[in-house]
């Protein structure tokens, strides 16, 4: 379910002035690339003249130029710019042109509007300031784009993990609409701990998950019970073919000493280790297990989102 938004759609450090880079984002098939200057660039990933992907080609100047035939498409509008071998009475004509998106970046992701309408003026991801220790990674995931907003919130645990950290089942408070996003927040304990998470009265660590309701990027905060940040990750989650999910992710450890916390945790963060790790694998029994709870919330909003951009064109 794709909605006209700022979608996330890659690293920035990914995307250069060499070698072009092809993503699937809201249900669009792109390529980027930057200039010398390091201006971001995002193109259709189809050449207008025989549909080859123009990640095949290669970046000349603002532009980029298709594997094939050698014509060359600029990165801003789109519009071909260099037909190679034509003659000096031939013009390039305007309706070889490729669909261009407007893109942006934000704390280290490269975000393309997708969909109709103006671009919003603010990016989703401009809420946060990045502070501490920087962990990135890529994966494609056998699991649809709904499924995997939809998982995030109610078995985060099935998708992802913090080092030393057991979350639970049991919620703090309902989902609440946050910014554009979902927030839940759920009780979390130490691996170290020797009582089964069930019989905890209080929980030491909260997990928050934030999901987005168009475009964006997941947000997923460890705290400490008094809400003090202990990891950040930024999820980019965008629908790829045949049922799949591409994930590209960011986040942060914030501090290495905290009160309780079991020694493996502490070395971990001495030695430097992620703090965090996304899953590239998915679990399907553990999927199937899962009661659908919260995310009920979340379709029934995107859903509402959709019906209101079709009203609206
Ligand atoms: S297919 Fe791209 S220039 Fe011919």
């Amino acid at each position: 379910m794709a909605t006209s938004s700022w979608w996330a759609s890659a690293l920035c450090e990914s995307v250069n002035n060499v070698k072009p880079l092809a993503v699937i984002c809201g249900g669009e098939e792109l390529v980027l690339f930057r200039n010398a200057e390091g201006q971001v660039f995002a193109l259709e990933d189809r050449c207008p003249h025989r549909r080859v992907p123009l990640s095949l080609g290669c970046v000349v100047g603002s532009g980029l130029q298709c594997g094939y035939h050698g014509w060359t498409f600029d990165g801003a509008s789109g519009a071909c710019t260099v037909i190679p071998n034509l003659s000096a009475s031939e013009r390039v004509p305007q309706r070889h042109a490729a669909r261009a998106f407007m893109a942006k970046e934000s704390n280290g992701f490269v975000h393309v509007w997708v969909g109709d309408g103006e671009p919003g003026a603010t990016l989703p991801s401009a809420d946060y300031s990045p502070t501490g220790r920087e962990y990135t990674g890529s994966a494609v995931v056998s699991m649809t784009h709904d499924e995997y907003l939809a998982v995030m919130l109610d078995g985060p645990n099935c998708l992802l993990s913090f080092d030393a950290v057991q979350m639970t089942d049991f919620f703090l408070g309902d989902p609440q609409l946050v910014n554009d996003r979902l927030v839940l927040d759920r009780g979390a304990v130490w691996s170290s701990q020797i009582l089964p998470s069930q019989f905890v009265a209080d929980y030491p660590l909260i997990v928050r998950t934030a999901v987005p309701l168009r475009g964006g990027t997941i947000r997923v905060d460890l705290l400490s019970q008094d809400e003090t940040p202990l990891s950040t990750l930024f999820i980019s989650a965008s629908a790829n073919r045949r049922g799949t999910t591409s994930l590209c992710w960011r986040g942060f450890q914030h501090t290495t000493s905290m009160a309780g916390a079991p020694l493996r945790w502490r070395a971990s963060r001495t030695a430097g280790r992620a703090p965090f790790s996304v899953n590239a694998t998915i679990n399907g029994s553990a999927i199937a297990a899962l009661l659908v709870a919260p995310s009920r919330d979340l379709h029934e909003l995107r859903q509402q989102i959709v019906v209101e951009q079709r009203l609206a064109v």
